[in-house]
């Protein structure tokens, strides 16, 4: 079966639910990066424009233990809202409450944004009645969660049991489909990755899936550190854990083509706060740690880039954060933006670090879905999209 998307949908007159993923950055009560919510505005528009008589919204933020944690309130989130929709909207101040349903009720309220989903335990349980009680809103269920859609919780999933043939994939959902799917299915050749990150362990079923597909996978940031090691380079001080280096000598054996490519030199330092230096080898010294790729692994890095028709990225390749380590992060950056290849980039540091060169509006497309982007590439398929097509 296929995804039904919002443009099938009849919203006239009907009270819609719809799941988002506002799970944005903050700081001291301040959205730091507003672009999930920015991404979300045309399918919230779409739903205003096209009749629907009163509309729900839901989202998680963060990782609360309790609804005692208050600093993951959606309250900026409802305040952002308001101003970019012009519209006066109501936060709900708890997800399940006999107080929403009243709410809807009233005529001078047209938009409620459900308060954080996860203070509720039964949202990450995928609970049932939890599900039951949320679907009780919506007449009509949409989901453009697209960060989430990895995870089976009641919201994105155990929810769609009670919109059988009235639940609807909204437009950010469809654009990260198709996004993935050029790569997943016949991506035009020659296909590269650059993989980076910190550990080979949380990346390791997509590197090996991968592999499979690409012409060439780059590695780097810490992650290239056990490869290096597997390798019986000297890694000095490097981020290494044994795990990883027994991951990185499994994914050595079963690349047969030589397709893994690995960092010639590096940015290296002392301690993370020490002046930065160059180190044009492979090689690093005992008292030393690698926290860059070095300037050849730029350069041959993007030469490949350069001759590539579709690039994958991401992970960071090195402690961009600190900006004498953020070179070669932000010169793969540029090297993506200045390509005429297929660009994609996902994961939520490759996707800070693409923001802040100012170049993301030159990326074919940024995904707004690290977890989900990688699980959709390794497995094909994600919980939350499977039951919008086959149900619970
Ligand atoms: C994310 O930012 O990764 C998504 O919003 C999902 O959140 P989670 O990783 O806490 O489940
Ligand atoms: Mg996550």
């Amino acid at each position: 079966m296929a995804i039904k998307y919002i443009d099938e949908a009849d919203f006239e007159g009907k009270r819609v639910l719809a799941r988002f993923d506002f799970n944005v950055p903050l700081k001291d009560g301040k959205i730091l990066d507003t672009s999930r919510i920015d991404l979300a505005l045309p399918t919230i528009k779409y739903i205003l424009e096209n009749g629907a008589k009163k509309l729900t919204l839901m989202s998680h933020l963060g990782r609360p233990k309790s609804k005692e944690d208050t600093q993951f309130s959606l309250e900026p989130v409802a305040e952002y809202l308001a101003d970019k929709l012009d519209v006066n909207l109501v936060l709900a101040p708890a997800a399940v409450d006999a107080g929403v349903k009243e709410l809807l009720t009233l005529n001078e309220t047209k938009i409620v944004l459900l308060e954080n989903l996860r203070f509720h335990p039964e949202e990450k349980e995928n609970q049932m009645e939890f599900a039951s009680k949320l679907a009780q809103y919506g007449d009509v269920y949409v989901n453009d969660a697209f960060g989430v859609v990895h995870r089976a919780h009641a919201s994105v999933h155990e929810i769609n049991r009670f919109f059988s043939g009235k639940n609807y994939a909204g437009f950010l959902i469809e654009k990260e489909i198709q996004a993935l799917d050029k790569i997943l299915i016949s991506p035009t050749k020659p296909f590269v990755a650059i993989v980076g990150g910190a550990k080979v362990s949380d990346k390791i079923k997509t590197i090996e899936k991968l592999l499979v597909n690409v012409d060439k996978l780059m590695i780097g940031g810490a992650m290239a550190y056990p490869f290096l090691k597997a390798k019986s380079r000297s890694i000095g001080k490097s981020l290494c854990s044994d795990e990883d280096v027994t991951l990185a000598q499994r994914i050595l054996k079963a690349d047969r083509s030589n397709k893994i490519t690995l960092p010639v030199d590096h940015i290296v330092a002392s301690s993370l706060d020490s002046k930065a230096q160059e180190n044009l080898s492979p090689d690093i010294p005992e008292d030393m740690m690698g926290l860059d790729i070095g300037p050849n692994t730029v350069s041959q890095y993007v030469n490949i880039i350069n001759e590539s028709e579709t690039v994958l990225w991401n992970g960071p390749m090195g402690l961009f954060e600190k900006e004498q380590f953020s070179n070669g992060t932000f010169e793969i950056a540029k090297a993506l933006a200045n390509s005429n290849a297929f660009t994609l980039v996902g994961g939520g540091d490759s996707v800070s670090a693409v923001n802040k060169s100012g170049c993301a509006d030159q990326i074919s497309h940024v995904s707004t879905g690290g977890g989900a982007s990688l699980e959709y590439i390794e497995k094909g398929e994600l919980p939350g999209i499977q039951v919008l097509k086959f149900g619970v």
